[in-house]
């Protein structure tokens, strides 16, 4: 495997995710917190950041411990550090190196830049440049503005890019990463869905043995995934619990609980609408909202688990996107919202956990459920939050209004879907807005609830742009929704970009 050593750019993931597609296994790591090397560890990449090693307390590592070890590749700050500790000079760039930039000079006889052409486009991204390599380091390649864009040691197995080969606008990044992973590092390609399940399912079988585990589905690709996965290790030993809590999507409990029992699963369905209504009867902030759902599905789910006989573990759908201990270079990150539905489930519920997707980024998670056969409407589904329509209804909660939206979310749904644009999408649904507004139907003067439509363009969530739909398109939904949904007479479609505008209206 390979070791990415994390000093906190943004692309760190991203680096990892070019490694995973070459089908070889990587783990990233906080720079402050290096895992002991065994002999697994083929090689070592240093990330990005956006400190600068000129500042006091940069991020730093004890290269000498590393150096010689296993092949390291510094990536951009990565790079700096290496040409820095060497005796480099780098200095603030006097012309600014963001974005595109073409390599005007590249030595192709060395490993790393086989095959990586003159003319090739790179993606710059720094504010710092290296101006000289010390004694040891000798140039690869070069930009017109950028004399050292790589270089290399001529002691020990080192690298150092200054541009980004994780990013597509580097034309042979993937090239890059390949000379370095599989030619370099001599990691053998075979990290592929069909040996993670094989391997994965063997595990299983061995750490649960004859115990019982309790699941609780929610109809999202990383429970349906992970509980397949549980379920070929251990069969009926596996009980899943899907909650209704009375805030999904219209007609999504039967259908997903359907189609669970097609894939073979033990799956108890519990309607527990009533519970949640009446826990948010009366609530409008957006954070005990959240809460109390939390609550109530911890409660339902505790009680229902605990009717099973001797349980003694709690599978979760965790991947690796959460577990990921990202560096906050900058000091603490804030919470914006508080996303973890359940966070308190594993310590009220006193059972070991269980995480077999806690490796995998959400592409992999789709390429394994497809491994097992998961149905496409499964895997192919839009991320939906863990409070449901509870957060798309701004304000009290009340059963009319769940279903006032379940009915707009559904012509929404389903007219991407008729139209062919739901792959296109990213996450997509309707917002029922705290408004009313004075309409005019047939002679008659009405006066009701304004809905809004979200459909946003994403890779992982955290940054997104709003889709731009065609107008026929959103015609059709808004006719549809104002004809057919009682309650409702204006429809309105959100073009806020997250940042600033997050995709869920609370
Ligand atoms: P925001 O609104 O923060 O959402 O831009 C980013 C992504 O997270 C989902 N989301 C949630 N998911 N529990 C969840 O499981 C939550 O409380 C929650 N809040 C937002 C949102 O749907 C989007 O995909």
């Amino acid at each position: 495997k390979i070791i990415i050593l994390d000093f906190g750019s943004q692309y760190t993931q991203l680096i990892a995710r070019r490694v995973r597609e070459l089908n070889v296994y990587c783990e990233i790591h906080p720079f402050s917190k290096i895992p002991a090397f065994d002999d697994n560890v083929k090689g070592l990449i240093l990330s990005g950041s956006p400190c600068s090693v000129r500042q006091e307390e940069n991020p730093d590592i004890d290269l000498d411990a590393l150096v010689g070890k296993v092949p390291i590749l510094g990536v951009c700050y990565g790079a700096q550090l290496i040409a820095h500790k060497l005796g480099g000079e780098i200095l603030p760039s006097e012309i600014r190196e963001y974005g595109r930039a073409n390599l005007s000079q590249v030595d192709q006889h060395s490993e790393l830049m086989k095959e990586v052409n003159i003319g090739s486009q790179v993606w710059m991204s720094h504010g710092d440049t290296i101006l000289e390599v010390p004694a040891g380091l000798k140039v690869i390649a070069s930009t017109d503005s950028v004399r050292v864009a790589a270089f290399q040691s001529t002691e020990h197995p080192m690298w150092g890019i200054q541009f980004h080969p994780e990013v597509t606008h580097s034309d042979d990044g993937k090239k890059l990463l390949r000379n370095f992973v599989v030619h370099i590092c001599e990691c053998s390609q075979d990290w592929t869905p069909d040996i993670f399940v094989e391997a994965t399912v063997e595990g299983l079988k061995e750490r649960l043995g004859d115990d019982q585990v309790v699941l609780g589905l929610s109809g999202g690709v990383d429970s349906s995934v992970a509980a397949m996965l549980i379920h070929k290790a251990i069969g009926k030993n596996l009980h899943c619990i899907f909650v209704d809590n009375g805030l999904l999507r219209k007609n999504e409990y039967e259908d997903v609980l359907e189609s669970y029992k097609g894939m073979g699963l033990n799956v108890k369905g519990v309607n527990a609408s009533q519970e949640f209504y009446a826990a948010l009867a009366g609530l409008t902030d957006p954070e005990d909202k959240r809460k109390a759902i939390g609550r109530v599905f911890i409660e339902v789910f505790d009680k229902e688990a605990h009717a099973i006989q001797n349980v003694k573990w709690l599978g979760q759908g965790t991947i690796y996107p959460d577990v990921i201990e990202s560096v906050s270079v900058n000091g603490p990150s804030v919470t914006i919202k508080s996303h973890h539905n359940v966070g308190g489930l594993p310590e009220k519920m006193k059972m070991k956990v269980v995480e077999p997707l806690n490796t995998l980024f959400k592409d992999e998670v789709r390429r394994v459920g497809r491994t097992l056969e998961i149905d496409e409407s499964i895997l192919g589904r839009h991320p939906f939050p863990g409070p449901g329509l509870g957060i798309r209804i701004l304000g009290d909660v009340t059963a009319e209004k769940v279903r006032v939206l379940q009915e707009v979310d559904h012509f929404f749904i389903k007219g991407l879907k008729d139209a062919g644009l739901y792959d296109e999408v990213w996450q997509a649904g309707a917002m029922l807005l705290p408004v009313q507004s004075v309409g005019v139907m047939g002679d008659e003067r009405t006066y009701e609830s304004v809905v809004a439509l979200r459909a946003v363009a994403s890779v992982d969530g955290m940054t997104a742009d709003w889709c731009h739909l065609p107008y026929d398109f959103l015609a059709k939904v808004s006719n549809d929704i104002i004809n057919r949904v009682k309650g409702v007479n204006r429809v309105v479609y959100d073009i806020s970009s997250k940042p600033p505008a997050t995709i869920e209206w609370e």
